[in-house]
């Protein structure tokens, strides 16, 4: 079938279930890339499998060797290191900078007009990483974060105010960790603004909450970290790009003055379309807003300058 192709680089439990919800929904053909020999072969085996069962009319391959990354119109980077319970996301940092470098320069070189997404953590670094050294245009590298940190929001709301988390809207920008920027004026449950249904103390528990909402469920496994809603996040952006939908959805993008900021990756509301990045769309923000926002991307700087210390003193 005519059908675009995504690459999957990481063959992981988020690799590997957005895979499966790509086929499932028959949005693209698939390639998983894993440098861990036979991973990648034998899960893309393993789901192809399920194309009889399930009706999905796409080829599913899987293969160690990065060549394949040539084929993608649209490329997902998810590999890396997850976290140990206690660590946070910048306990990655260097870690998985060795690893996205290498795979960014590798898709700038195989594959110079293909879309990005990157999930792998601490997810802004990477993106503003991924974004150097593929030397792609700021509309063709995204991060998925805001889709997961919103989607934890909109769970718990649900979950306390017993409605359907499709009667819940609410958008969580900054950046992917502990200052993430919940926008808690705009929370509407069933058309009613949220305060009018939580007490504000026990919002705020709910936005801590969500804040923590990888670590919580690091503590639960005990290993690995989230997978299930990361990889649906992976997916509607996924969708919104390959079906050209105009959604508009939370994605950690470079910023050239949106928001008065300058020169940095972090997560702001974006339209999704045929190109990636379409347009950031500048919402209008409470002043409290605007500075934790402004503080979530220093605290973004910041790791990238860290980042950039200790690589030059790698060298
Ligand atoms: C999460 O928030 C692992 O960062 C990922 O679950």
């Amino acid at each position: 079938m005519d059908l675009p192709r995504v690459t999957i680089v990481g063959a992981g439990q988020v690799g590997a279930t957005a895979a499966h919800l790509i086929a499932l929904k028959g949005l693209a053909h698939i390639t998983l890339i894993d440098v861990v020999e036979g991973l990648a072969a034998g899960k893309a085996l393993d789901l192809s499998q399920s194309a009889p069962i399930e009706g999905f009319p796409v080829s599913v391959k899987g293969t160690s060797d990065f060549n394949a990354l040539a084929a993608s119109q649209l490329i997902v980077v998810t590999a890396g290191l997850p976290r140990k319970p206690g660590m946070s996301r910048d306990d990655l940092l260097a870690a998985n900078a060795n690893i996205i470098g290498p795979i960014a320069e590798k898709i700038g070189q195989l594959a110079p007009e293909a879309i990005l997404i990157v999930v792998t953590n601490p997810l802004d670094v990477m993106v503003s990483l991924a974004r150097k050294r593929s030397g792609f245009p700021k509309n063709r590298v995204m991060g998925m974060a805001g889709v997961l940190d919103s989607a934890r929001l909109r769970a718990f709301i649900a979950e306390r105010l017993k409605v359907s988390a499709s009667d819940v809207q609410a958008m969580v920008l900054g950046s992917h960790g502990d200052l993430m920027v919940p926008l808690r004026d705009s929370i509407i449950v069933k058309g009613e603004p949220v305060s009018s249904q939580i007490p504000a103390a026990e919002l705020e528990q709910i936005l801590d909450r969500t804040k923590n909402g990888g670590a919580e469920i690091v503590a639960l496994l005990k290993q690995g970290s989230a997978f299930f809603a990361s990889a649906s996040g992976v997916v509607e952006m996924v969708q919104a790009i390959l079906k050209n939908t105009g959604s508009i959805l939370p994605a950690c993008v470079y910023l050239e003055g949106e928001y008065g900021l300058q020169d940095v990756c972090i997560g702001v509301p974006v339209r999704l379309g045929k190109h990636g990045v379409e347009h950031v769309v500048e919402l209008p923000l409470s002043d409290s807003e605007r500075t934790e926002l402004a503080a979530s991307a220093e605290q973004v700087r910041q790791s990238v300058e860290r980042l950039a210390q200790l690589q030059t003193s790698q060298h």
